[in-house]
């Protein structure tokens, strides 16, 4: 499915379906869309507006013939909505909504269309592109690797046709952006949706080290062995029970300028497969504890996008890979784990695992002295509890960079709330033995696991991502399909490509 944005005249498209766009507030139809009414002897205005009543609510939709009184053979007319509520966020979900409609229903080849919305001025031609295209690509994803029967889309071209030539240049570097977000939005999904059977440590080092031989990025990987030696006995310690090696990944870009702007690390969790150990979950939580290592395929995900958009700044990503797996070499209740940095850890529960593996990649990190640390996991059903499905969590220790990091997340179209951190919450980690347990109570869970990482970080700039309830979803939400979502692609990526 190929989108492109051209300036073009409405009339004069060949296409099986033209779609325009009507606000449900005044349905006064704009200059350009006058013109398409007029060839069509006033089909719009008097048959589908007038006569069948077309409201344009949301996402509501009107089809009919051209009869060939203008080249496309058919008219759809698609409602915005409320002028005021009008904004790419909705834009992105109509988008979403259109495509399953003109793939699945109409099942049409070639689809063109007006930048929807635009003239409502409330973004420019750019924005509307991207918005669109995101729309679109995301409405379009499906996870049909192991069906015998493949959903193959029906609709080969979508073309954005411009009033304007000045919005040219830029309504086609939206659509370029658009893709190059939802090719590793989809790169992320794909390897969260993967059976852990297939997703493991080994195999996802080795998707990483292809990912950055084709993207030019430096890679690393360290086996167990060698972890040993670098002190990753927290890590370590949660992959002793599974048969399979744990694997510890470092992938970096630098920009080609020598000075960067800024160093940034991203830091994903990894957990393969989360069993919870030997404090093993109950069946239904097991379910899709195969999507524990979305932290890892999100950060995989932005150093794609970040390698192909090439901003002046160097990103690192890292994840300590490995499945929490119950057996006889398992890591047990009551072992002391003496961590990368020296901090001693009494295992209150091997359910707790996710916090443990962080915490040495947080104190790696440490040593490549970056200027931000960003770490995102599914780390707390606490997280999902107090946020659901649909909102992710973040916290950490600079106010600042939380608000632009929620902020970028708005106009990303993915919500972030602020959860706290006290520093007195240390005291529900408290261990008689050894320097803190790996949990607390039953209560304030994701804030309390967020405290427990700020003990292996020495940034002044480190926020923790809490994507629990958001990474993969039961339940369709805006443009996002049910299963995995590729959450907070969008917003790291545009949040670096902002600095
Ligand atoms: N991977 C889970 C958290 C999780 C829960 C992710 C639901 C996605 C959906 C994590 O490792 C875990 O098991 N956390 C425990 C911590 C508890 C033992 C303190 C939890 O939240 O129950
Ligand atoms: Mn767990
Ligand atoms: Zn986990």
């Amino acid at each position: 499915m190929d989108i492109s944005a051209k300036h073009q005249e409405l009339t004069s498209i060949l296409s099986s379906i033209l779609v325009l766009g009507v606000f449900e507030d005044d349905k006064t139809l704009s200059s350009e869309q006058k013109k398409v009414d007029d060839a069509l002897e006033n089909l719009i205005s008097e048959q589908i507006i007038k006569k069948e009543g077309f409201k344009a609510k949301f996402a509501d939709t009107a089809i009919t013939h051209t009869q060939l009184k203008i080249p496309s053979d058919k008219i759809m007319l698609v409602g915005l909505g409320k002028k005021k509520e009008f904004n790419t966020t909705k834009l992105t979900e109509l988008c979403a909504k259109l495509i399953k409609q003109l793939d699945k229903t109409l099942g049409v080849k070639n689809v063109s269309c007006e930048p929807f919305g635009l003239d409502s001025e409330n973004f420019d031609a750019g924005e509307c592109a991207k918005a669109m295209s995101i729309g679109f690509l995301t409405g379009m994803y499906d996870y049909d690797k192991y069906k015998s029967k493949k959903n193959t889309p029906q609709i080969k071209k979508i073309r954005i046709a411009l009033k304007n030539l000045k919005d040219e240049k830029s309504a086609k570097a939206g659509v370029n952006n658009a893709k190059i977000l939802c090719s590793a939005m989809d790169f992320t999904k794909d390897l969260i949706n993967e059976p852990a059977q297939n997703a493991t440590p080994e195999a996802i080092a080795e998707i990483a080290k292809n990912l950055s031989n084709d993207l030019g990025l430096t890679f690393k990987s360290y086996n167990k062995k060698q972890l040993q030696q670098m002190k990753f006995n927290a890590f370590l310690a949660v992959g002793q029970g599974s048969e399979r090696e744990p694997k510890f990944i470092h992938l970096t870009y630098k920009p080609a300028t020598r000075k960067p702007k800024k160093k940034i690390v991203l830091i994903g969790k990894g957990i393969t497969f989360d069993s919870g150990g030997l404090d093993i979950k109950p069946p239904n939580s097991m379910l899709t504890m195969k999507t524990d290592m979305s932290g890892c395929a999100t950060v995989l995900g932005v150093i794609q996008a970040i390698a192909a958009l090439k901003p002046d700044v160097e990103v690192h990503a890292l994840s300590a890979l490995c499945e929490n797996m119950p057996s006889g070499t398992s890591y047990k209740q009551g072992d002391v784990l003496i961590a990368k940095n020296g901090k001693t850890i009494e295992v209150d529960n091997t359910d707790a695992e996710g916090r443990l593996t962080l915490a040495d990649v947080l104190t790696y990190a440490d040593e490549l002295d970056a200027d931000e640390v960003i770490d995102i996991a599914t780390l707390t059903g606490a997280c999902v509890v107090a946020l659901g499905q649909n909102i992710t969590g973040i916290m950490g220790n600079n106010p600042n960079m939380i608000k632009s990091i929620i902020q970028k997340g708005k106009e990303s179209g993915e919500n972030l709330w602020e959860l706290p951190i006290y520093d007195d919450m240390q005291e529900m980690l408290k261990s008689d033995i050894a320097d803190m347990r790996n949990t607390g109570s039953r209560f304030a869970g994701a804030s309390v696991a967020g405290r427990f990482l700020q003990n292996f970080t020495k940034s002044k700039n480190w926020a923790h991502i809490d994507i629990a309830g958001t990474a993969f979803i039961d339940k369709p939400y805006r443009e996002l399909n049910k299963g995995a979502t590729g959450v907070m692609v969008r917003t790291l990526t545009n949040y670096i490509m902002s600095i």
